[in-house]
């Protein structure tokens, strides 16, 4: 990596829960994210969600940083909504995952590739992307939620 950049740009905690990661688009972003997103999981007593979120967060980084070549940085957020953790990656681009499903038959089967948004559909409890007007910055948040702790 380019000595010079520098791979996280802000770290934002505003207080209510939710924090924001400001990633440069370079190869180790991923594995940043996981890394954070690990971290916030325990610090919040979520053990049992590590494996999925870090999975998710990691797919929508990747996403991010093949789907959108020109971004000059993304977004990760995470904020707990009575103990539900949403994840949020925002990118600059307007364009909307296409996330392939069993229905495409066997072109999807087969393929190796087009499969990080249904392997997130099947672990999140509800997922989707939106895209921000302009006056708001622009751009989309891909997003993902997970389940609360039951025994709470
Ligand atoms: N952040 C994004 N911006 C624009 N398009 C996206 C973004 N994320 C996903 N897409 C589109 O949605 C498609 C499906 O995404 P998905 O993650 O399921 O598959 P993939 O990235 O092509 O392959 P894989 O994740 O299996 O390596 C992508 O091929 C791409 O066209
Ligand atoms: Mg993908």
């Amino acid at each position: 990596m380019d000595a010079m950049v520098r791979p996280i740009e802000t770290v934002m905690d505003d207080g209510d829960r939710k924090t924001v990661v400001t990633l440069r688009p370079v190869p180790q972003a991923a594995d940043i994210a996981r890394t954070f997103i690990e971290h916030r999981m325990l610090v919040e007593g979520r053990p049992d969600l590590v494996d999925d979120a870090t999975l998710i967060a990691s797919e929508f980084i990747t996403n991010a940083y093949v789907h959108v070549p020109a971004a000059e940085f993304f977004k990760l957020m995470l904020c707990w909504n009575a103990g539900s953790p949403l994840i949020e990656v925002w990118d600059p681009s307007w364009a909307l995952p296409r996330p392939r499903t069993l229905a495409d038959g066997d072109g999807f089967l087969l393929s190796t590739s087009g499969k990080g948004l249904f392997i997130v559909s099947r672990l999140a409890q509800s997922w989707g992307s939106r895209r921000i007007p302009k006056m708001k910055g622009g751009g989309k948040i891909v997003w993902a939620r997970l389940p609360k702790n039951e025994e709470e």
